[in-house]
């Protein structure tokens, strides 16, 4: 069998929204060993039996890169339907037949107007106030053959045809850089248009735009004025075309919904409804005409990330009543979403909830550690997380909030009209919709315990951008949590339309001098104290070089590379240009090691010198730029940026070597990054790892590293070989690790190391969230590592790979899968009675660097696989390395066990 099991169009199945010539991806799929693609054909007509409608035929293209094959310019008009097939050969001499055929549609391409204008309600607010209706009617005298719905708000919107809600994404248009541009949503509507009279109506809310923002519950940060933009392209059976779009033609009004903020919940009261104003014709008194402006100074662009969708729906684990009397329902997880409920009742009685992520030591409700982190700056106590229902009194109502989220496992009824019972209520589990393609297994129930936590915080983090906590009044874009997590999220996901949103964002912001802010959507400088601006840091802004490489490494995104050099050079120049010396870091204020523990109680930016680790992270980010300059052929450049890491390496071991060699002066974090960037001078290197290792020694063999020195650490000592002790901090169940938190019933990634501290208090509820991804970032060490699988720099995309597992006396087996823009491969090893067995699968059109480890008789094994046919040698490290081509496989020898 040898076939196309896949074809994507800029990393998605039938996107929409195309305003740029996509690139294509074709997966091949064979049952034969060793099958490289030798060629293809790709074909892209406006109907799906091509002949007649064909708009290109690649003709067939002798080529073995399938991942990225480039859509010509000027082929594609805009708002059109185009279906796309291919057709692969392969070095054993078999054509595939014809795939699947796909489609894409395109929306406004370049230099293509709005028809329709930015309409909104006459009422102007500052204050919250009920989310508005707006609709308008149309009438269809002639069959839709097609029709497509672009459409975005200065605020947040839901819409509906006919009574019918038009997609399935929440949240939307999303959170981004208001100021700077605007992104819109394409839905096809074909189905809900029909003959005759129809309605659209869309509800709008306040949101990211208007809504709250931040602690200080700063309100409007982007405008005061809810606005909604949408045109209707609609193709008729005659061929017709006709747009249909926002204009004087709509009418407003106060809806249901009474308070919709991301952070305080919602408060909607169901006798407010109006039965029919959803249907064509329907209209009363309170209905008035809408306000229009036609001014396009703010670019569009079409939104062609993950926006946000119900990923799982949970019936709640149990009901219970806390020692304080509490009726609470315990969701089984921590997750970022919202409840749903189904409730019948008299007019007028009530639901109401609150949602909280855990119970305290007595078993109580607890919301502290949401609340805390904005009452110094207000008077009143915030609402926050509240869900309001008020019933109709008209049999079964089913309601789930709007325009807000909740990070949240237990939640707390205070008012239910009857029984309460757990049938009444559902947990909806709201993520960006990206695709889980990571997965890992173990004997060891702790480790899966963990991999499924650092799964749940992804999921709760990634809404719509990576935030960090989806619970407390932030749940901003955190460059420095964002980059950290990177890597482990691309395992785990496919991530790169998600992150390419975000790294437009990110280039948005960009300061004029070149730096980057530490959150993205950049809401503005936390601190007003002039002297010490907090509006960057280093770790944090490194996001822009970082993500860009992360791509290129898991998906071979050479595109996205190509597009943020120019941003990721002029950060590099502001690095350079900072302080007082050019080599330095030395300007500007840090977070430092954020929440290590080697600064002592409560404090908050670790024992790491923040002055050191910003020239460490100067450093690391100059050495990426050289690889990316090297990767996209700029060669200069990247010899250029190789002899400034060359610079900043010498000044640094002049300024800051103790912080990296000296026991009383290092720390873990220290000796991590400087080991792990390289930037140890290699007389110093083995003085560097001896001090790493005592400092874990001396720290009873645990870790004490924050959000930046955590990823480093487990990098470097897998970099030294020093797997032992990597595998014990991964394994300890004692406090601090991971284990530790899992132990204490973690179902999510904690922000920190104690935020339940082993006598059961709390860390500081000020700043206390039980989902953020940051130490979530050893989820990447599972796959590198325990299963051994990892891209290479030099061949981007898994088009060759490492397997190289370690294995460790305390599991007895692992197993870990990732779908690559290749397509699945599978590493997963048993060890029974010293005996080793390795099951792997390379995908069509790659191969592997396989590292067996530690084989008894090492000479022997590879004198086996060399008589196999395979270039096999011994290792420095007395392991047995060779090259495989796709297929199954599966090894097995006895190993020498340490
Ligand atoms: C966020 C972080 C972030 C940090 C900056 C916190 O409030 O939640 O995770 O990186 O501030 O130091």
């Amino acid at each position: 069998m040898f076939k196309v099991r896949d074809v994507y169009i800029d990393g998605q199945k039938s996107p929409m929204g195309i305003e740029e010539p996509p690139a294509f991806r074709i997966v091949a799929q064979s049952s034969v060993h060793s099958t490289e693609i030798t060629a293809y054909r790709v074909q892209i007509g406006e109907r799906p039996d091509f002949a007649p409608s064909m708009v290109w035929d690649s003709g067939v293209v002798s080529e073995s890169s399938i991942d990225a094959i480039a859509c010509p310019d000027h082929i594609l008009q805009p708002h059109t339907r185009y279906y796309l097939r291919s057709m692969i050969w392969n070095n054993h001499g078999e054509q595939s037949s014809w795939s699947d055929v796909v489609f894409f549609d395109t929306a406004f391409m370049k230099d293509q107007r709005w028809e329709s204008a930015w309409i909104s309600p006459s009422e102007n607010f500052a204050e919250p106030s009920p989310c508005v209706y707006m609709a308008r009617d149309f009438i269809m005298d002639e069959g839709v053959v097609l029709a497509k719905l672009h459409i975005t708000a200065r605020g947040l919107y839901e819409v509906e045809i006919n009574g019918q809600r038009v997609g399935e994404d929440y949240l939307v248009p999303g959170f981004f850089s208001y100021d700077k541009y605007q992104l819109y949503q394409s839905y096809d509507v074909t189905s809900f248009i029909h003959a005759g009279g129809n309605r659209l109506r869309a509800l709008l809310g306040d949101g990211w735009y208007k809504g709250n923002l931040t602690s200080n519950w700063h309100r409007c940060y982007y405008g005061d004025k809810r606005e909604l933009l949408a045109e209707l392209h609609i193709t008729l059976e005659s061929g017709r075309k006709l747009v249909i779009g926002t204009d004087d033609q709509f009418y407003w009004w106060y809806s249901p919904v009474l308070l919709s903020e991301i952070y305080d919940g919602e408060r909607y009261d169901a006798r407010l409804e109006k039965p029919g104003s959803d249907q064509y014709g329907y209209h009363d008194e309170d209905f008035h005409k809408v306000s229009t402006r036609h001014d396009f100074s703010i670019p569009l662009y079409a939104d062609r990330g993950n926006p946000v969708r119900i990923v799982e729906r949970i019936r709640p684990k149990r009901m219970f009543t806390t020692p304080a009397g509490e009726t609470v329902i315990d969701m089984g997880k921590n997750i970022s979403g919202t409840v749903a409920m189904r409730v019948r009742g008299i007019r007028g009685s009530r639901v109401v909830l609150k949602c909280g992520e855990v119970l305290d030591q007595q078993g109580n409700f607890y919301t502290r550690n949401l609340e805390e982190f904005v009452l110094d700056e207000m008077d009143d106590h915030p609402s926050i997380q509240n869900i309001e229902y008020t019933l109709k009194g008209e049999g079964d109502e089913v309601y789930m909030p709007h325009f807000t989220y909740q990070g949240f496992r237990y939640v707390r009824v205070d008012e239910f009209p009857g029984d309460i019972s757990v049938e009444h209520f559902e947990g909806i589990v709201l993520s960006s919709f990206v695709q889980q393609t990571g997965f890992f297994e173990s004997s060891h129930p702790g480790l899966n315990q963990l991999f499924d936590n650092i799964i749940t915080s992804q999921r709760g983090n990634f809404i719509g951008i990576p935030i960090a906590g989806p619970q407390r009044a932030e749940r901003l874009g955190w460059t420095g949590d964002g980059q950290i997590f990177a890597h482990a999220a691309c395992y785990n996901m496919f991530t790169q339309p998600f992150y390419r949103m975000w790294l437009k964002n990110i280039a948005a912001d960009q300061f004029d001098d070149g730096n980057v802010p530490i959150s993205v959507p950049f809401i503005g400088r936390l601190d007003s104290d002039e002297e010490k601006p907090l509006d960057s840091s280093a770790g944090w802004g490194d996001a822009i070089m970082v993500v860009p490489w992360l791509l290129y490494l898991h998906y071979r995104d050479v595109t996205t590379l190509r597009s943020m050099y120019p941003a990721m050079k002029r950060f590099i120049a502001y690095l350079q240009e900072s302080g007082d010396n050019e080599y330095l870091y030395n300007e500007g204020y840090h977070f430092g090691d954020w929440f290590a523990l080697d600064g002592g109680e409560d404090t908050w930016t670790g024992k790491t010198d923040t002055a050191f680790l910003a020239s460490a992270y100067y450093a690391y980010s100059v050495k990426l730029m050289a690889k990316v300059a090297h990767a996209l052929g700029e060669n200069e450049d990247s010899l250029k940026y190789n002899d400034l890491f060359e610079n900043i390496k010498k000044e640094i071991n002049q300024h800051y070597a103790l912080h990296f060699t000296s026991v009383e002066k290092a720390t873990q974090t220290g000796c991590a990054l400087a080991l792990n960037m390289g930037i140890v001078s290699s007389s110093q290197e083995s003085a560097a790892l001896n001090t790493l290792l005592k400092l874990i020694s001396q720290n009873g063999n645990h870790l004490n590293t924050g959000f930046i020195g955590t990823l480093h650490l487990m990098e470097v000592l897998a970099k030294y070989g020093r797997y032992d002790v990597a595998y014990r901090l991964l394994l300890n169940e004692s406090y601090p690790s991971w284990l530790y938190t899992v132990n204490q019933g973690a179902t999510s990634i904690w922000e920190h190391w104690n935020g339940i501290a082993p006598d059961g208090s709390f860390w500081n509820p000020r700043m206390n969230s039980f989902s953020h991804t940051a130490f979530g970032s050893v989820g990447a060490w599972l796959f590198s590592e325990v299963c051994g699988l990892s891209p290479l720099e030099d061949s981007p995309g898994y088009k060759q790979f490492n397997i190289s597992p370690i294995v460790n006396q305390a599991l007895t087996w692992a197993i870990a899968t990732v779908d690559t823009i290749h397509g699945e491969i599978v590493s997963g090893w048993t060890l029974e009675d010293d005996q080793f067995t390795l099951t792997l699968h390379v995908p069509t059109n790659t191969t592997a660097i396989v590292v067996l480890p530690k084989p008894m008789d090492p000479e022997q094994l590879t004198k086996e696989f060399v008589s196999e046919g395979y270039h096999a040698e011994v290792t420095r490290a007395k392991d047995v390395q060779f090259i495989v081509g796709s297929g199954s496989y599966k090894f097995s020898y006895p190993m020498k066990v340490e």
